[in-house]
């Protein structure tokens, strides 16, 4: 047994998990509307994904634009996005844009052009720095209105009869703090950690999606990962916006192949990009981004100059070798247009949510743009639930880990068996294994993550082996074929439900797991 040692107990109206693009703006909008709110990050105020955000915000060009931007996202969502939804957040947009810029946001001046869009609406900050830019600019004007502890890390939600009415969490040197809140968000990002090769920063792996499946909540889609086409082979990412400034990828034999693969070329969606570069590596032996005929390419895009500077590369000169890396979670906890999740009391916004703008393939540069529309959302719906009755009978849950040295053999399953290109078998034998990873008390923030890895590598290799059909990121050699009626896989820790998309949130197909319910806490994934 673990020291449970000393605990100290805060209070407050609404709790934000994550301190990134959804949760900053959550904490901004609530606070405006007089809650209290308390941001626990594990990491750093500036840390997480936001900042690593190269590409910017894809906002409407104006009115006139959210039909074809509309058009554009449900294209690339393969039939899974939700229009009525999508529609919503992208015309929601422009209002959080007015505001940002009445704030003092600066944004670069022009539009930029990514894979998928009909036309240039992708709005910068610093150049490729957009993410950082825009975290800095939503942090400092939280100032002293919202209280926020960095290095706590959230390990179990208080579920009663309310709802969810507070939070463990486990700081640094092992000290334990219940927050009591009458509402929480969850904004914690995805889960690129789980992957070998990845785009995401360290903090990415997926505890968002674990706290909310064991607190009862939906999970959907989960098994639909983004892959991003031109990342360096170490995972850092290209911004797609190089290819919409003019550069192109050839294979090891000089040939400019996305020709034959789509009439866009290098600007087609993400997932039809992805999917040559793979089989053009698979084929030729490489793939290179040709970054010469970029103009302005360091002061446009100065973190990927500096990146392939770093590898002893000259942009001007050389050819950069590139491959599809783990980029987006485009699944998660399944919510309604206001962030509630399944459960009472607890929302999700941003990548660990999952709205329905995404469907099968994210449009680039949504990804930010969802994180304020749903960051403002869920804390004006969460602001309702400010009444509670009863006070939480606080009793810390043990937090339960898996070994440190284990990160590497759970990322090398799903790099294995759950990439770009899938096959029951494949899949089948990654579930089998990860399945055989046993959990153990601990109060390491690494080891608690790997139980969550762990058990959201179930859930995606579970989730893939369900989707029996190909469609937008989700490629399966054995089922080449989207299915005729497109389908969302949900999942709880003891059910698999395939709903047909227009179903919405119905439960009616909800069935329990053929392989038992063994995700519980206690025994993450084992
Ligand atoms: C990029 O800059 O290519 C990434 C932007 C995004 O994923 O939306």
């Amino acid at each position: 047994m673990i020291d449970m040692g000393r605990a100290t107990v805060v209070e407050t109206d609404l709790l934000i998990v994550g301190s990134g693009v959804a949760g900053a703006y959550a904490a901004l909008t609530a606070s405006d509307l007089g809650a209290s709110v308390l941001l626990v990050t594990k990491g750093a105020l500036l840390s997480g994904s936001t900042p690593w955000a190269q590409g910017g915000i894809a906002f409407p060009d104006g009115d006139a634009d959210i039909a074809s931007h509309l058009s554009d996202t449900l294209k690339a969502g393969r039939g899974l996005s939700d229009k009525g939804i999508s529609s919503e957040i992208l015309e929601e947009s422009l209002d959080h844009l007015r505001l940002l810029v009445d704030l003092g946001m600066k944004f670069d001046p022009g539009l930029a052009l990514e894979g998928g869009h009909s036309k240039p609406r992708v709005m910068h900050a610093g150049g490729d720095r957009s993410g950082l830019m825009l975290l800095k600019f939503l942090h400092s004007k939280l100032g002293g209105r919202v209280k926020s502890l960095e290095g706590h890390f959230v390990y179990s939600l208080h579920v009663d009869d309310e709802g969810v009415t507070g939070a463990y969490a486990i700081d640094e040197s092992g000290e334990l703090l219940f927050v009591r809140s009458l509402a929480t968000i969850l904004a914690t990002g995805g889960s690129g950690q789980l992957f070998t090769v990845t785009t995401n920063p360290t903090e990415a792996t997926g505890d968002g999606v674990a706290l909310g499946l064991r607190a009862g909540a939906v999970l959907r889609d989960i098994e639909l990962e983004q892959f991003h086409p031109t990342a360096l082979l170490d995972g850092t990412l290209i911004s797609e916006a190089c290819r919409g400034d003019g550069a192109i990828l050839v294979n090891s034999d000089g040939d400019r192949f996305m020709g034959r693969y789509d009439r866009s070329w290098e600007l087609a969606p993400r997932d039809v990009v992805a999917r040559a570069v793979y089989e053009e590596a698979m084929n030729s032996g490489g793939v290179y981004l040709d970054l010469r005929p970029v103009e302005g390419l360091a002061d446009h895009f100065p973190t990927v100059y500096e990146s392939v500077l770093s590898l002893g590369l000259n942009p001007f000169v050389d050819l950069v070798p590139v491959a599809p890396a783990v980029h987006y979670q485009m699944g998660g906890l399944r919510t309604d247009g206001d962030g509630h999740t399944a459960v009472r009391r607890l929302f999700a916004a941003g990548e660990v949510g999952s709205t329905g703008l995404h469907g099968a393939n994210r449009l680039a540069s949504n990804s930010l743009l969802e994180g304020l529309v749903m960051g403002a959302r869920s804390a004006t719906a969460a602001v309702k639930e400010l009444d509670l009755s009863a006070d939480p009978v606080v009793d810390f849950p043990i937090p339960m880990g898996i070994a440190a040295d284990r990160r590497a053999e759970i990322k090398s399953i799903m790099s294995e068996t759950c990439s770009v290109v899938r096959t029951g078998s494949d899949l089948e034998r990654g579930l089998a294994e990860i399945k055989r990873m046993g959990s153990v008390p601990s109060k390491n923030r690494f080891e608690i993550e790997n139980a969550n890895l762990a058990l959201l590598a179930e859930c995606v290799l579970r989730g893939a082996a369900a989707r029996t059909e190909s469609r937008g990121s989700h490629f399966r050699l054995d089922y080449p074929e989207p299915a005729s009626t497109p389908f969302h896989v949900d999942q709880t820790m003891t059910t698999l439900s395939i709903v047909p998309e227009a179903d919405g949130l119905s439960d009616s197909a909800v069935a329990p797991r053929s392989d038992g319910p063994d995700l519980t806490q206690e025994g993450a994934s084992g």
